[in-house]
């Protein structure tokens, strides 16, 4: 015997696609502070969330790559690919990394079907003033090469879905702008 779907079955086993908030910036530009913020708030609310942070995933999913421009895109396509499947699953998922080069950016966001590009933005100077890791203090030294903004290149967004200048805003109006590009406020 053949099963023949109507239009109220299909409906019935569609499932939702989950949302990718890509998020990034300079080091210290405040990427994983509006994310976790982010995550806290949409698990309040019920809503599956899932956060793919650069070091987490650094630790894990990309153990062993470095800084050089090969690296960082592997790790940018490798966080798009596992934020895909558990978009696909209808998680919302927040991704948290640098991400500095615009191609693979685009390349990667195209790969999903409902992703906000989010610019954490702050001048070089206040991030370096932030210094949360040390980090800049011995790029601009010179003893570390290949540093975001110092060293190595960052390709800010043209057009990013929504642009958070994070020395101007506090991280609950940051939240509240997200929550509102996400039809969520
Ligand atoms: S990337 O470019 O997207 O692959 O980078 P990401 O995985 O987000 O990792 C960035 C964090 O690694 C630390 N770190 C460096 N960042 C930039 N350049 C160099 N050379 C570097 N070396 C170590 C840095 O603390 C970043 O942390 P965040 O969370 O961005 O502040």
């Amino acid at each position: 015997m053949t099963a023949t779907l109507k239009r109220t079955d299909l409906k019935r086993i569609e499932r939702p696609t989950g949302r990718v908030v890509w998020f990034t910036g300079l080091s210290g530009a405040g990427k994983s502070t509006l994310a976790g913020a982010l995550y806290a708030e949409l698990q309040a609310r019920g809503v599956p969330t899932e956060l793919l942070d650069g070091d987490a995933v650094r630790e894990n999913l990309s153990r062993g790559l470095g800084f050089s421009r090969e690296d960082r895109d592997t790790n940018v396509r490798r966080i798009g690919f596992v934020a895909g499947l558990l978009a696909k699953h209808g998680v919302t998922v927040l991704v948290s990394a640098i991400s500095p080069y615009a191609g693979t950016r685009r390349e990667v966001l195209e790969t999903l079907p409902h992703a906000l590009e989010v610019f954490v933005d702050a001048p070089l100077e206040v991030v370096a003033g932030r210094d949360v890791k040390g980090l800049y203090l011995k790029a601009l030294a010179g003893e570390l090469p290949h540093f975001t903004g110092v060293s190595d290149p960052y390709e800010a967004p043209e057009h990013p879905g929504l642009h958070l200048r994070t020395d101007r805003i506090t991280v609950e109006e940051g939240v509240r702008d997200l929550l509102a590009a996400l039809g969520e406020a």
